[in-house]
């Protein structure tokens, strides 16, 4: 039997178009809030078409020394160019990117993953420190 997290696919961002990159600061203060920006191609851009797009990305935070990851934002991008005069003919698309404020009581990582319709699941981490 397999398990979901073995289906997930990681690599370099600089070189590989799926992998969510996590922007964020390295470190904050405890309380005070901050943004996260998740981005899928930031270096090598993804398509965006009917036939290929980025379905959404999923971010979740874990505290250092905690068992569990707490979800935290979740962005699904439904628009790419369908329409009734075709794929690729409609009025509007989004863009795979998503920015998320938090805050967070403990140092810890934010964990994002994405989901590209026809090249499976992909993950990243970026870890947080406190002042
Ligand atoms: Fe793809």
């Amino acid at each position: 039997m397999g398990k979901i997290g073995e289906l997930y696919q990681s690599a370099d961002w600089k070189t590989e178009k799926h992998v969510p990159v996590i922007e964020s600061p390295d470190v904050v203060k405890a309380g005070e809030m901050f943004a996260v920006t998740v981005t899928i191609g930031k270096e090598v851009a993804h398509p965006n078409t009917t036939e290929h797009h980025i379905q959404w990305i999923r971010v979740y935070y874990k505290a250092e020394g905690g068992k569990f990851p707490y979800a935290v934002a979740n962005a699904d991008f439904q628009a790419h160019g369908a329409s009734t005069d075709g794929a690729n003919a409609g009025p509007v698309y989004t863009d795979h990117t998503v920015t998320v404020r938090m805050k967070v009581s403990k140092p810890g990582t934010i964990f994002a993953s994405s989901s590209c319709n026809i090249h499976g699941l992909w993950e990243n981490a970026r870890d947080v420190k406190l002042a």
